[in-house]
């Protein structure tokens, strides 16, 4: 997605505009551009490509002493990727940068056009900088152009603005997309988010819907849509520069898989009480709470989704509440069924994913409770959501999520046994296993499985060649093959499907040829023995596999070209190790091919726009 950042202040605001747009690069982007105030002239450096294209514009035409700026990353969706598509967008007195979408961008540029603007480029973002200044061109203030522009504008946004006539002052205003307002000693700060002000600050505050705000270096000012004044609760992030950076590891990517002992921990400590119970007072949630709950749905994209499916299995098989799973871009359109006693629940490590959001507000629209199981805190989605309980994984910077999913995962586990443990369905000891099992095997499980790193690497030497991978399994381990399919596909580029085992023999299997990988996943007991039929369906037609099961099972020597061994100290360790496992592969295939692993081709690490 777009990133933005602004400064305004005693410093040289180019340098901070450059690291801070390196941070954000991370999003995902196409192209980046600043606009420098200087002497209340404004100069616009910008073009299509990654920073060091930026860089060197600024050193054939460097800009000095400049106080006063804001810098744009452009991940394209009106217009491709392009010099004149790149932001800052500049009509008369505005200069604008932009991360959302204006959906009614084509009425509002046919209206503006026909009073004689004339638009340079295909972007939705300058024709709200073409409407802004239209405001201010009537109301000669930009506070009151802003607001008046922002209500006929549609869709989601996040603007920095620069006005000319106002030197040093930096305008900023959002609706569904994210902006938060930073203070350091040198002046004050904007950006999409606070890894881009790690650098500078940790002084933050995260701009709420519809709130203007007016930056100088004497201070921040916060205008409500009534135009009264309030001024910013800063907050201290938890975050470092260190935690948003590598930490020694190639990839951020690895450095979150292995981050996922301690995030997984994180997760579930704060809601386990003195007696190994689960508790989630601390997040608001009271055992009443718990027991209103008549049926659950999950609704979430992506990876997000597919932890989901790790969590209806929890909360069907322990607390046997009925749980559905929606794709929130489908969420709205059936309509879903909603009884009585519904709970919805959204799950984001961004918390500003669109089809998300706007799925949580379809369900607040009907008057249904909602609960946002979330990692990036103070976001859209854990605002607006009724309850909210947060991951704890720490900023996550790979596109690919891993630790996001595991501790959605995680947490899920944990809220199914509480419900399970208020309802009476699980005794106490049952339920203090589940959680120390969470706190102490699930760590120890994942710790393990990080020592096969070389086993991991010799099964990506087995797929790099191939342009198809199937992922198999039953039960949960279908649920797990739909994350690893997708971890695989979106960081290595190669075609990955994830089956139910039980399908293939009903049409998939004609895909199989000799040399055809295919991965089997097998963390329940019980359901080895038909996996392992599918298995051989595969192997007698040359499939060559890869099984990643429980090490207490007893596996025929020809059921695998290569067996992953799990521990299985506990349910819940056998499934964290797995995930682990197909985590790796995918990094060590990618890693082989020599992909971008951080910023995957096409993806973005938060998509805020439908
Ligand atoms: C997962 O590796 C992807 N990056 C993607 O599927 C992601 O899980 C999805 O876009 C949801 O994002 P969110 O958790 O931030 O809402």
């Amino acid at each position: 997605m777009c990133g933005i950042i602004g400064y305004t202040g005693t410093a040289n605001a180019i340098p901070k505009m450059m690291k801070g747009l390196s941070v954000l690069e991370y999003r995902g982007y196409d192209s980046v551009g600043i606009a420098a105030e200087r002497d209340s002239q404004i100069q616009i450096v910008k073009c299509k490509g990654r920073i060091g294209a930026l860089e060197e514009k600024l050193r054939d035409h460097p800009i000095e002493d400049c106080h006063c700026a804001i810098g744009h990353t452009r991940w394209a969706t009106h217009g491709g990727p392009s010099d004149k598509n790149a932001h800052p967008h500049r009509i008369g007195a505005v200069t604008l940068v932009h991360n959302g979408i204006i959906e009614n961008y084509k009425d509002l540029r046919s209206s503006l056009a026909a009073k004689g603007v004339n638009f340079l480029s295909e972007t939705d973002t300058e024709v709200a900088a073409a409407l802004i200044n239209d405001c201010f061109f009537h109301l000669s203030d930009p506070v009151a152009s802003i607001r008046e522009a922002i209500e006929m504008m549609k869709g989601a946004f996040a603007f920095g603005i620069l006005f000319e006539g106002y030197p040093g002052e930096v305008f900023a205003v959002r609706r569904g997309s994210p902006l938060i307002l930073a203070h350091g000693s040198d002046g004050y700060y904007l950006a999409s988010d606070m890894t881009a002000l790690l650098p500078f600050t940790k002084e933050y505050y995260a701009l709420k819907e519809n709130q203007i705000v007016r930056l100088s270096s004497g201070g921040a000012k916060i205008i409500l849509s009534d135009g009264s004044k309030v001024t910013p609760e800063w907050k201290i992030t938890t975050m470092t520069p260190e935690s948003a950076q590598k930490g020694g590891y190639s990839h951020f990517m690895l450095k979150e898989i292995h981050e996922q002992r301690e995030a997984a921990v994180k997760s579930v400590s704060p809601r386990i009480d003195k007696n190994g119970l689960p508790d989630f007072s601390s997040d608001g949630i009271d055992k009443d709470f718990w027991k209103k709950i008549k049926a659950i749905q999950i609704v979430a994209c992506g990876s997000a989704m597919h932890a989901g499916l790790v969590g209806q299995r929890m909360l069907e098989d322990l607390a046997k509440v009925p749980t559905t799973v929606h794709i929130a871009s489908e969420f709205r359109y059936h309509p879903p069924m909603l009884p009585e006693g519904s709970l919805v629940v959204v799950i984001s490590q961004s918390g500003e994913t669109a089809d998300t959001l706007a799925a949580l507000r379809y369900a607040k629209e009907n008057g249904v409770p909602t609960l946002a199981v979330v990692n990036a805190v103070e976001t859209t989605i854990a605002r607006e959501a009724d309850r909210r309980i947060y991951t704890f994984a720490g900023p996550e910077i790979a596109v690919a999520t891993t630790k996001g999913y595991c501790t959605q995962a995680t947490v899920l586990w944990l809220i199914a046994a509480a419900i399970a443990h208020t309802t009476g369905k699980l005794d106490d000891a049952r339920a203090r296993n589940i959680t120390q099992s969470l706190l102490k095997d699930v760590p120890a499980a994942i710790e393990k499985m990080l020592k096969l790193e070389n086993q991991y690497h010799k099964i990506a030497r087995n797929l790099i060649n191939h342009e198809h991978v199937f992922y198999i399994g039953r039960g949960i381990d279908y649920a797990l093959s739909m994350e690893a399919a997708l971890k695989l596909k979106e960081i290595s580029y190669i075609h990955c499907e994830a089956y139910a085992a039980g399908e293939l023999k009903h049409g998939t299997i004609s895909l199989i040829e000799p040399g055809t990988p295919v991965i089997a996943i097998c963390t329940e007991k019980e359901l080895f023995e038909k996996t392992e039929s599918n298995i051989r369906e595969v192997r007698s037609r040359g499939a060559q596999v890869t099984l990643i099961c429980r090490e207490d099972l007893a596996i025929p020597a020809d059921s695998a070209d290569e067996i992953v061994s799990l521990p299985t100290d506990s349910d819940e360790a056998t499934v964290f190790a797995a995930i682990l496992a197909i985590q790796y592969i995918a990094y060590e295939t990618a890693l082989l091919l020599g992909c971008d692993i951080d910023r995957p081709r096409n993806l973005a690490k938060s998509v805020t726009v439908e």
